[in-house]
């Protein structure tokens, strides 16, 4: 089936094929048509161009006896769908109550010593049942369709036990199945230490090396494995011996780092290649130093920080330095409770100071690349995968991070399938 995507006012988000990320200066140009049309044949973009062009386009088609569906945008921008390359969305209730600690005080580490936290999503989803989490996880990826993202990675790390963890996956491969939204799943086995294991860390270590990822090997439940390797929780050594293990069952890194502290993640997550190291509030010299000539993805997560009053990872200076960078929702219950990348896109402009075509890469392009997609998603590009997202009539490309807190996608086209919203 092919669709004909005609008046859209303003086509962005244009990339050659071999574009897989964008850093330092190149991430200020956001390629674009004004008044353009698309044309997506199948599951894939087959081509696009200035709606001057439409009538020459159009007498091709039927030339060529090709049938589609015409699709009138109304001046509404057609941009690719946001790619969320860090998210925790598999969870069992909520953790409001937290959020009061927080208010009052606490930090996250106070909360998590208190047996909160992380510890207590563990105990919520021990006790639900797969199909409870698929239900309560569909509803959040679908409300994530229609803040415009396309495609979405999620982390295991709230099992904790062999059978919890696997339990997480497997639940993560039945989301698969069920939502049009390209998933990918992350093993976090090493999200923290269940409080059976106090005072042997080692042992859980053990445990995650020997028992924990041969089963999700063998089941191939992972796309990748995740560490939090950060003050209070996992060592760099630690964290060293569980890529290493993952490396060997081909699971490549996408670690939690430098969120709480100089903790050493960075530099552990670039010797052993991470796809990204995300968080990075401890930034410094020696850590973009490091990420200099990486092929990682240093990867922002803005939702964390503001909802945990956190210093704000240093993106402008990494920018500045020539370095790529992404930015993502962290979707959790305990630190971001949201998944609105629309949302992301405004705090990446206004507490990061990055200019809107910088976000905007950094929320399609550079977090389809720390997915590990950006060859098929990501872009406007002939080839890739039709998964884009379509606004309302907006004055410029700048209003989307500028009138942040609501919703400006009205359609979403998600593997050549358009998705209305009536808004
Ligand atoms: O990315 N930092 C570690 N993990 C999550 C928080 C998970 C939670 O609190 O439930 C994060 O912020
Ligand atoms: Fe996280």
């Amino acid at each position: 089936m092919k669709t004909l995507f005609v008046n859209i006012g303003l086509l962005g988000g244009i990339t050659e094929s071999d574009v897989l990320m964008k850093a330092g200066s190149a991430m200020s140009h956001f390629e674009r048509i004004e008044n353009a049309w698309l044309l997506v044949d199948g599951e894939y973009i087959a081509s696009f161009g200035d709606m001057s062009d439409i009538p020459k386009k159009l007498e091709q088609l039927s030339n060529e006896g090709v049938t589609f569906t015409q699709n009138d945008v109304n001046g509404g921008m057609v941009l690719p769908a946001f790619c969320d390359s860090h998210t925790h969305l598999v969870y069992a209730g909520s953790r409001e109550i937290e959020y009061i600690d927080k208010i009052k005080g606490l930090s996250y580490e106070e909360i998590f010593e208190r047996g909160g936290g992380i510890l207590n999503s563990a105990r919520r989803l021990h006790e639900a049942s797969e199909e409870e989490l698929v239900a309560q996880a569909m509803v959040r990826l679908n409300e994530i369709i229609r803040y415009g993202t396309g495609a979405v990675e999620i982390k295991s790390g709230y099992g904790l036990s062999t059978e919890d963890e696997l339990k997480m996956l497997r639940v993560i491969r039945t989301l698969k199945e069920l939502s049009p939204l390209t998933i990918k799943a992350t093993f976090l086995g090493a999200h923290a230490l269940p409080l059976e294991y106090k005072g042997r860390q080692s042992e859980y270590v053990d445990m995650v090396i020997n028992e924990m990822i041969p089963l999700v090997a063998a089941e191939e439940l992972a796309d990748y494995i995740d560490v939090f390797c950060d003050k209070g929780f996992f060592t760099p050594e630690e964290t060293e011996r569980m890529l290493m293990a993952g490396i060997k069952y081909g699971l490549r890194s996408k670690i939690h780092a430098n969120e709480l502290d100089y903790s050493g993640g960075i530099q552990v997550g670039v010797k052993y290649n991470a796809l990204s190291v995300d968080h990075l509030e401890y930034t410094g010299d020696e850590e973009i130093a490091v990420l200099k000539d990486s092929e990682t993805m240093p990867t922002i997560l803005p939702g964390a920080a503001f909802f945990l009053n956190m210093v704000h990872s240093p993106a402008r200076k990494m920018i500045e330095a020539g370095l790529p960078v992404a930015f993502a929702s962290d979707f959790n219950p305990g630190s971001a409770p949201s998944g609105n990348m629309q949302l992301i896109l405004s705090m990446a402009c206004v507490q990061y100071r990055l200019l809107p075509e910088e976000a905007l890469n950094a929320t399609t392009i550079n977090t389809a690349y720390a997915l590990g997609v950006s060859d098929e998603l990501g872009s406007v590009c002939v080839g890739k995968r039709a998964n884009l997202m379509i606004t309302e009539k907006l004055p410029s490309l700048e209003f989307l991070p500028y009138a942040f807190g609501s919703n400006k996608v009205s359609a979403m086209v998600l593997n050549g399938e358009v998705i209305a919203f009536n808004c």
